[in-house]
C-alpha cells in the first residue's frame, strides 16, 4: 500500500523540497543516482563497461516549466554526447530521455500561432513540436558517435505524443528506440505495431500511478500482460530490451528466446543503476547483454521517488538513516 503514497508524494513540491534538504538524503540517493554532473559519472561508466555491462544514460529532470530549461536539457544531452564521444564506446553507452524534459508538457509557441491562424488545427497540442525539435539534435549527435537514444514512457497522458515523436525520429534515425509499460491496457496494441515495423522496444512494468480505467492494478496481472507483450515483442521483427529485475520474467525472456531461435544479440536485458547489482555481472557473465540504466544530475527528486515506491523495504532504510543520524 505504500507505493502509491510514495508516487503521491513524488508530486508534492513541499515534500520535495523538504527531501531534498534533508542533510541525510544523499547517501540514499547515491545508490540510484551516482553523480550530479558528468564528471562525476564519467568514472562510473568507464566501471560499469570495464565490467562487460552496457549502460543507458538519463540525465535526470522532468516537469520542467519554460522553453529555456527544455533548452538547458537539450544542452546537458548535447554535453554528454561530446563526452561519450571521448570514450569511443559507440552503441555500448546509449542514452534514456524523458520527452517532459525537453519541453513535452509545456504550452509551444509553435502551437498557440497555429490556433491563432485560419489553417489545419494541430494533432498535439502542448509542447510536442517543442520536445520534438529539442530532441532530434541529441539523437542526431548520438547517431554521429555511433550510438541512439531511447524514449522512455512516463505517464499515460504522455504516450501517443511519444510514440508520434518516436516514429517522427525513426525516419532519419531507426535505431531511435522507446518505451512500452505492461500495466497499461493499451500496450499490448502497441507492442503489436512496434514488433512489426522493426523497433527497438523496451519493455518495463511501469513506474508511475495510473488510474483503474487506463491500467492494471494487481502486480499479477501486470507480471501476466509482461509475458504476453514479450512474447510479441519475441516473435517480432524488432529489437527486444527486456526492462526487468524480475527473476522471473528474465528466466521467461531466455527461454522465450530460445523458442524464437534469437541469439543473445538479437534482444537484451536492462536493469536500473544499483538494483540487483550481481545480477548484472551474472546476466553479461553467462554472455548476455545487459545494459545498466545509469541516472544523474541534480534534479533527482522523481526519479529517487519511484525507486522508493518500487520498493518499500527502500523508504524503510532511508527512514532508518535519518532516525540514526
Ligand atoms: P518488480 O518491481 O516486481 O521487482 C522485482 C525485484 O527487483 C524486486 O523483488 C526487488 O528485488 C528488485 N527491485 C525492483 N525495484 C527495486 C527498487 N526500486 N529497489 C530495490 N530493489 C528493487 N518505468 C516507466 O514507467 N518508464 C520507463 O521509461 C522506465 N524505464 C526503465 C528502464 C529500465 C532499464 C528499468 C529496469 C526499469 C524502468 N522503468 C521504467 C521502471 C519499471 O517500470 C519498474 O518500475 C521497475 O523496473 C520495477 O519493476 P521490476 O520489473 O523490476 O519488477
Amino acid at each position: 500500500m505504500l507505493g502509491p503514497v510514495i508516487l503521491a508524494a513524488s508530486r508534492s513540491d513541499r515534500i520535495r523540497r523538504l527531501v531534498s534538504a534533508a542533510p541525510v538524503t544523499r547517501p540514499v540517493v547515491d545508490r540510484f543516482i551516482p553523480g550530479e554532473t558528468v564528471d562525476e559519472v564519467v568514472p562510473v561508466i568507464e566501471r560499469l563497461t570495464g565490467q562487460g555491462l552496457d549502460v543507458t544514460m538519463d540525465v535526470v529532470g522532468e516537469d520542467i516549466t519554460t522553453p529555456r530549461q527544455a533548452m538547458a536539457a537539450r544542452d546537458s544531452y548535447l554535453e554528454l554526447v561530446d563526452r561519450l564521444k571521448g570514450l569511443e564506446l559507440g552503441a555500448r553507452a546509449e542514452m534514456s530521455v524523458k520527452l517532459s524534459m525537453f519541453g513535452q508538457s509545456l504550452p509551444s509557441p509553435t502551437t498557440a500561432l497555429k490556433e491563432g491562424s485560419s489553417g489545419p488545427v494541430p494533432e498535439f497540442r502542448g509542447g510536442h513540436e517543442l520536445a520534438l525539435a529539442n530532441v532530434r539534435p541529441v539523437v542526431q549527435a548520438a547517431a554521429a558517435i555511433g550510438t541512439t537514444v531511447t524514449l522512455d514512457a512516463e505517464d499515460h497522458t504522455t504516450l501517443d505524443s511519444m510514440f508520434a515523436i518516436h516514429e517522427e525520429l525513426r525516419k532519419d534515425f531507426p535505431q531511435t528506440g522507446c518505451v512500452i509499460q505492461s500495466y497499461l491496457f493499451r500496450t499490448e496494441e502497441d507492442a503489436r505495431r512496434l514488433a512489426a515495423n522493426g523497433s527497438r522496444v523496451r519493455l518495463v512494468k511501469g513506474a508511475y500511478k495510473e488510474p483503474a480505467e487506463v491500467a492494471y492494478q494487481r502486480k499479477h496481472e501486470i507480471d501476466k500482460a509482461y509475458v504476453r507483450i514479450l512474447k510479441i515483442l519475441m516473435e517480432g521483427a524488432g529489437y527486444p530490451m527486456i526492462g526487468s529485475h524480475d527473476p522471473r520474467l528474465i528466466s521467461i525472456t531466455q527461454e522465450l528466446a530460445r523458442r524464437a531461435r534469437r541469439k543473445p544479440d538479437e534482444y537484451e536485458f536492462q536493469m536500473l543503476y544499483g538494483i540487483r547489482c550481481d545480477e548484472h555481472l551474472r546476466l553479461a557473465a553467462d554472455g548476455h547483454r545487459m545494459r545498466v540504466y545509469t541516472a544523474y544530475g541534480t534534479d533527482w527528486y522523481g526519479y529517487f521517488m519511484r525507486r522508493l515506491a518500487e520498493k518499500p523495504a527502500n523508504l524503510r532504510f532511508f527512514a532508518r538513516s535519518m532516525v540514526s543520524k
